[in-house]
């Protein structure tokens, strides 16, 4: 049994798993905002109907323009994407045939796209539980590579990894000539928004990833954009292709950007929630990960391998993430989404339930 590499998509989960997908299903495994994409994308589709006959602007200028401004830094320092997924891929086409270390467990894509570009690469695998960055192993090895990948907040188990650490990583990489590539995707969920996109200007050696399909709930729109020194970003651009990012997307991002009050509204909803659903998983005997963002790690520790509680959630329709093909991780934990409370407490009620009969 193969799963899928990626959450989202459940009919793939249930052909995998050989089990017959019930009539309604909730899939945890996809981390977008609950409450889906801001009204004034369903007010505003109508009128963008115009721009699908033609070609889009190529270098998106009025959302670069936009998101220089949000962002404080230069124009010529950003690349919109076809998603964050997108400039993924043109990191690892930039660094094509390199030496790339993944801190792990994190997301798959890349590993899977630098695999593309002929990488060679490695894994530095943190410590399960409290997943530290671990500096005294990790320092020494920034030499012996081109390019690092750190996802923060880290997809899969939701930690935002200490900013001290994190500095020293960017410090050691400028000193040594290794590009750090910070994923932060999922930045905006967090209470303190803190980031790392300004110190591009210190550090010509950070590449900044940022996705807008997480928060706007527009994953099927695909938009991201990166962040870097102007050199990189000019050799970056040179790589992607023309149109690579639809007219549609360009216009939802406008007015995504603009929606403060549905960002707040969304990060108190996820923060509450996932206060409220750690209580109730740490008084039943469950271990749940330090998350600051809108999914976590679960895991019952009676447990060698989540697949018996995998399945046992699937038949009842609710879709979790397995965590097999996570370095680190090896099946043993299963990632869900925070979404809204009824779906919460449907999940909690069917984790309580497994908890009685194991
Ligand atoms: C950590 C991380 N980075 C980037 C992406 C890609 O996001 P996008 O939908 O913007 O391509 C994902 C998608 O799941 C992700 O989890």
């Amino acid at each position: 049994m193969t799963l899928p590499s990626h959450g989202s998509n459940p009919h793939y989960v249930y052909q995998s798993a050989r089990i017959e997908k019930p009539d309604r299903v909730i899939d945890f495994s996809v981390n977008v905002n609950p409450f889906g994409a801001p009204t004034i994308i369903r007010e505003r589709w109508q009128s963008w109907f115009s721009y699908v006959e033609d070609y889009p602007d190529p270098l998106a200028s009025e959302l670069k323009q936009k998101l220089s401004i949000l962002n404080d830094i230069q124009e010529d320092c950003l690349l919109i994407g076809n998603g964050g997924a997108e400039l993924i891929t043109l990191v690892a086409q930039f660094l094509r045939g390199k030496r790339i270390l993944i801190i792990q467990p994190s997301f798959s894509e890349y590993e899977q796209a630098c695999f593309a570009q002929n990488c060679c690469v490695e894994h530095h695998v943190l410590q399960e539980g409290n997943w530290a960055l671990g500096l005294n192993e990790l320092l020494p090895k920034v030499k012996l590579f081109d390019g690092i990948f750190l996802c923060t907040p880290n997809n899969p188990t939701g930690v935002v990894y200490d900013c001290q650490a994190v500095m020293e990583l960017v410090q050691e990489g400028k000193r040594e000539g290794c590009y750090i590539i910070i994923d932060e995707a999922f930045y905006d969920f967090t209470t303190d928004n803190h980031s790392y996109i300004n110190l591009i200007k210190q550090y010509p050696n950070l590449i900044i990833l940022r996705s807008l399909t997480k928060m706007f709930a527009i994953a099927g729109l695909r938009l991201g954009y990166g962040a870097a020194n102007p050199s990189v970003m000019e050799k970056l651009a040179a790589l992607k292709p023309h149109w690579s990012v639809n007219a549609i997307a360009m216009k939802a991002g406008l007015e995504c950007i603009l929606q403060d009050s549905y960002i707040q509204h969304t990060k108190q909803h996820i923060a509450d929630e996932r206060k409220r659903l750690e209580l109730v998983y740490q008084s039943n005997g469950f271990q749940m990960s330090k998350s600051e963002v809108n999914f976590y790690l679960l895991k019952d520790p009676q447990l060698e391998d989540a697949a018996p509680l995998f399945h046992f959630l699937l038949k009842k329709g609710i879709v979790p993430r397995h965590t097999m093909n996570f370095p680190g991780l090896n099946g043993r934990w299963l990632r869900f989404a925070v979404k809204k409370k009824k779906e919460n407490n449907l999940l909690m009620e069917a984790l309580l339930e497994w908890k009685k009969y194991n």
